[in-house]
């Protein structure tokens, strides 16, 4: 096997100038997003969700974005799972893309709330039946015997929800609401582009500083 440290590409893709750069993160954002849209990059909305506990404990995983907006950036998750147990103890959290294809990463930082109820009731019912009986058959992140029970549970749940699924309390919509975002781009010999927006105190006003690779 390639030893991993010898495993290394060059970043050629593109550039990123400060002349290329949208007043607000938010349009950048976009950009980008369309690009990686039409530009085939795969799982494009799947996102990476950092969050730390009320002990200092970091976490990460992968949740899919499926609104954004000025308000925020949208994931539907179990509350009782780990990150929904850490979010309640400390609603700070970081979201990180990873393009590949694109040679792009996107990171934008900020503070988690939930969303209301009826958005939250109406992306449930948008899901497919089988994914709504999931969410009801798990409580995301609790450990379980076997498999055999977690499908007994699926099929308990499939034959007593003859017309609509409920959707379990702790299925909710979480938003989060930027702070600072940066935008990478690599480039040749690691000498990469690098923009973080900084919203300024108490204003709609974004500070852009390039910063070293
Ligand atoms: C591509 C991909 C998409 C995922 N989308 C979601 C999602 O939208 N919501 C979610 O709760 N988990 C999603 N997961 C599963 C999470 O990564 C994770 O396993 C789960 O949310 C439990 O995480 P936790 O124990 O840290 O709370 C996804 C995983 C992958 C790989």
């Amino acid at each position: 096997m390639e030893q991993t440290r010898d495993i290394r590409r060059e970043y050629t893709f593109t550039q990123l100038r400060r002349a290329d750069l949208a007043a607000r993160p938010l349009q950048q954002f976009e950009v980008w997003l369309q690009q990686a849209l039409a530009g085939a990059v795969e799982d494009a909305t799947a996102m990476t969700v950092a969050t730390v506990d009320g002990a200092g404990q970091p976490s990460a995983r992968i949740v899919l974005l499926k609104e954004f907006d000025q308000h925020g950036f949208v994931w539907f998750s179990d509350a009782r799972s780990e990150k929904g147990q850490a979010l309640a103890a400390n609603p700070k959290a970081e979201l990180l893309f990873y393009w590949r294809e694109m040679e792009r990463q996107i990171r934008i930082r900020g503070t988690v709330s939930r969303i209301s109820e009826a958005q939250t009731e109406a992306y449930f019912r948008s899901r497919p039946r089988a994914s709504q009986l999931a969410a009801a058959t798990s409580v995301q992140s609790q450990p379980i015997e076997s498999r055999a029970q977690l499908e007994a549970r699926f099929s308990a749940l499939e034959q007593s929800s003859k017309d609509q699924v409920t959707r379990p309390d702790a299925w909710r919509g979480f938003c989060l609401v930027p702070e600072a975002y940066e935008f990478w781009q690599g480039r040749e010999s690691r000498l990469h582009d690098r923009f973080r927006y900084r919203q300024m105190l108490d204003s709609d006003t974004w500070l852009i500083e390039r910063l070293q690779p």
